[in-house]
């Protein structure tokens, strides 16, 4: 008799509409790990005991989003070098001595869809972030650590940003600023950090930000263009992008600190595509 497989999940609230099954399934049959992978839905006065009594009953990880990541952050015993500077778990591992490990694996998703899906290198690059909230805070070391020659946060809210920069001065060359203050500048990849399309809206950043060859990427991604792509494409950019890439390569790397192995992204990328990137 086979034994019975591996615990892991997602937990977030909402999360209904996560791909996330979707995807760690293709990755399990992949690679013949033997692992189940299901959804949970907690609110967050519930979210501390959910996960006590997830790992007591032998689950074995769990992926953390929305509203989660800060209070995964706090519950971890510890947490990887990436989790600390982030502030923010999204990957909770069982390990060996019964200690959960806290790991964020955004930053290193993000990277991998620029960097092996995209082909973009951000050396000497001029980047632009704009947004300085959860899913800014998880991307911004390891951006700096592939050596822009500037990285510029841009937020409605100027102050945010500025306390950003200032939080990861030691990493890079690194600059915050409020929206007004990017005038005449254009930047070789432009990414889109806002929750702005949750309502439907884009960040009121001047187009001049882009040119016809800049990098526009969203971390947000849905069915047709995302309204920042829609704005980006109004204005002349000739490559935008969403973060369906983002979501599956961070995805793969919580696989990999799971079951130690990195499972293919593009089969995973190319079956989403067909299912939820261009059916409606
Ligand atoms: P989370 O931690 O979930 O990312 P957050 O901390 O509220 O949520 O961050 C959301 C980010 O999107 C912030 O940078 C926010 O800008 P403010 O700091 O000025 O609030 C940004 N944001 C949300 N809606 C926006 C909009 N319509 N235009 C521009 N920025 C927006």
């Amino acid at each position: 008799m086979s034994a019975q497989p591996d615990q892991y999940g997602v937990v977030g609230h909402p999360v209904a509409h996560s791909w996330s099954p979707f995807i760690h399934g293709m990755f399990a049959r992949q690679t013949g790990e033997q692992v189940v992978y299901r959804l949970h839905d907690v609110l967050p006065e519930n979210f501390r005991g959910f996960v006590l009594d997830f790992f007591s009953r032998g689950g074995r990880g769990l992926n953390v989003t929305v509203p989660h990541k800060v209070a995964a952050f706090e519950i971890a015993n510890e947490l990887t070098p990436r989790a600390e500077r982030a502030g923010a778990v999204n990957t909770l591992a069982i390990q060996r001595d019964n200690r959960l490990l806290g790991d964020n694996t955004d930053g290193a998703g993000l990277v991998h869809d620029l960097r092996d899906n995209l082909s973009v290198n951000l050396a000497g690059r001029r980047v632009l972030i704009v947004g300085a909230g959860g899913a800014t805070r998880g991307v911004v070391a390891p951006l700096l650590v592939l050596r822009p020659a500037e990285l510029v946060i841009a937020n409605r809210t100027a102050d945010r940003a500025q306390a950003f920069a200032a939080d990861f001065q030691d990493l890079g060359t690194i600059h915050g600023c409020g929206f007004d203050e990017l005038t005449d500048v254009s930047f070789d990849v432009v990414i889109n950090a806002t929750s702005a399309s949750l309502a439907g809206e884009v960040p009121a950043i001047p187009p001049t930000v882009i040119r016809s060859d800049s990098l526009c990427y969203d971390m947000a991604y849905s069915k047709g263009d995302t309204p920042f792509l829609k704005w980006a494409k109004e204005n002349g950019c000739t490559r935008a992008v969403q973060g369906w890439g983002m979501l599956v390569e961070q995805a793969a790397e919580s696989f990999q600190l799971w079951r130690g192995v990195r499972p293919q992204t593009r089969p995973v990328l190319d079956a989403l595509r067909e299912r939820a990137i261009t059916s409606s």
